[in-house]
C-alpha cells in the first residue's frame, strides 16, 4: 500500500505516524539518537551541522511543554535556523485557514514543518499539500498519532531493557482520547514486542482495539502481572465528550499508579508517562519521582531521538 510519508526511494520523506512504518526505518531512528546522546554528552559545543542553512518552523496551534521546546534544542542542535511561530498572535485568530499559513511560510523558504493541531489529519494535509523537497513532521495530531513521542519511548525502553523481543509492556489509561497510545502500540508490534497490553475501563478503550495486536485487561491487578515497562497515560480530560468516568478520586482508586500496584510488576520494571503528568489521578508522586520512574530521562532522549528524525527526513533523496 503507498505510504504517505516514504518517497519513491522507499526513504522517509515525512513523519506523520508509526503506523505501517517498517522496522529498519524505526530502528534507523534509534540508532541515530543513540549517536546524538553521545553528541551530547561528549561534546563542550553540541552542535553538528547537518541541518545548517535550514529553517525548520515549529507551528503549534495546540499547548505543548516537552515537545515544541525539544524540538527546538534538537534543530537548534542540528545548526538549524529556527522559527516559533506564536499561534495566539498570528493571523490564525483572524481566520486565516492552516494551508494559506503554510503557504505563506513556504514563501519565507520553510524546509521543515514540525505541527501540533487538534485536529487529526492536519499534519497529513499539509504534507500532501507542500512542495516535494519540504519536510513535515507530526507533534501531535488530534487523538490521532504523536510518532516523535512513540519514538523517544521505544528508545527509552531499548535503553533501558536493551531488547524488545523478551518484553511485557502495559499501557494503562486513557487509550481512547490518547495519541500517544496509538503511535505506542503500532511502534511496540513493529519493533517485535511479543506481548503488549492496555489497561483501562471500558468507556476509555476505543473500539476493536484488540485488533492492534494488543490483549485487553480492565483490573490493573491482572494487567500488570510481571510487566517489563508500564507506560501510564494522562487522563484527556479536554478531549472528553460527557461523563466517561465516575470521578478523578475513583479513577485513581483502580487505574492509578501506586507503590502497592507498582510492586506487581517486575522488579526492575520501568514506569513512562509522556507528560504532562496528573500526579493523584493517574499516578501517585511517589511512582512519578520513585526509583522505577524514567519520566524526566524520556524528555532528554526526546532532544536526540528529534535530532535523529529531523536530520533522517533531511537526507532523503
Ligand atoms: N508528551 C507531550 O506531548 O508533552 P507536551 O504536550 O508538553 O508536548
Amino acid at each position: 500500500m503507498n505510504n504517505p510519508q516514504l518517497n519513491k526511494n522507499g526513504e522517509l520523506q515525512h513523519l506523520l505516524s508509526t503506523e505501517g512504518l517498517p522496522a529498519p526505518i524505526l530502528r534507523n531512528i534509534l540508532d541515530r539518537a543513540a549517536s546524538f546522546v553521545n553528541v551530547a554528552e561528549g561534546r563542550e559545543i553540541k552542535k553538528v551541522p547537518l541541518l545548517h542553512g535550514k529553517s525548520v518552523f515549529n507551528i503549534f496551534f495546540e499547548n505543548s511543554t516537552r515537545t515544541r521546546t525539544t524540538f527546538e534544542i534538537a534543530a537548534k542542535r542540528l545548526s538549524a535556523d529556527v522559527v516559533n511561530l506564536n499561534i495566539g498572535s498570528s493571523s490564525a485568530s483572524k481566520g486565516e485557514t492552516l494551508l494559506d499559513t503554510v503557504d505563506n511560510l513556504c514563501a519565507m523558504h520553510a524546509d521543515m514543518f514540525v505541527v501540533r493541531h487538534s485536529q487529526s489529519g492536519a499534519a497529513h494535509l499539509i504534507a500532501r499539500h507542500v512542495a516535494p523537497e519540504i519536510h513535515v513532521i507530526n507533534a501531535g495530531d488530534g487523538r490521532h498519532a504523536h510518532p516523535t513521542q512513540a519514538l523517544l519511548d521505544m528508545f527509552t525502553i531499548r535503553h533501558y531493557k536493551r531488547e524488545f523481543h523478551n518484553l511485557r509492556v502495559a499501557i494503562v489509561g486513557d487509550i481512547l482520547h490518547s495519541r500517544v497510545a496509538r503511535s505506542q502500540i503500532h511502534a511496540l508490534t513493529t519493533l517485535g514486542v511479543p506481548e503488549v497490553r492496555v489497561i483501562a475501563p471500558q468507556t476509555l478503550l476505543p473500539a476493536n482495539v484488540e485488533k492492534l495486536g494488543v490483549q485487553v485487561y480492565h483490573d490493573m491487578l491482572h494487567g500488570l502481572r510481571d510487566v517489563d515497562v508500564v507506560m501510564m497515560l494522562r487522563l484527556q480530560n479536554e478531549r472528553m465528550q460527557g461523563a466517561a468516568l465516575p470521578s478523578a478520586q475513583e479513577y485513581f482508586k483502580y487505574y492509578g499508579l501506586t507503590q502497592e500496584k507498582l510492586a506487581l510488576a517486575k522488579d526492575d520494571a520501568i514506569v513512562m508517562h509522556p507528560g504532562p503528568m496528573n500526579r493523584g489521578v493517574e499516578i501517585d508522586s511517589s511512582v512519578a519521582d520513585g526509583s522505577h520512574s524514567v519520566i524526566l530521562p524520556q524528555v532528554t532522549f526526546g532532544i536526540a531521538v528529534r535530532m535523529a528524525v529531523m536530520s533522517t527526513l533531511a537526507g532523503a533523496q
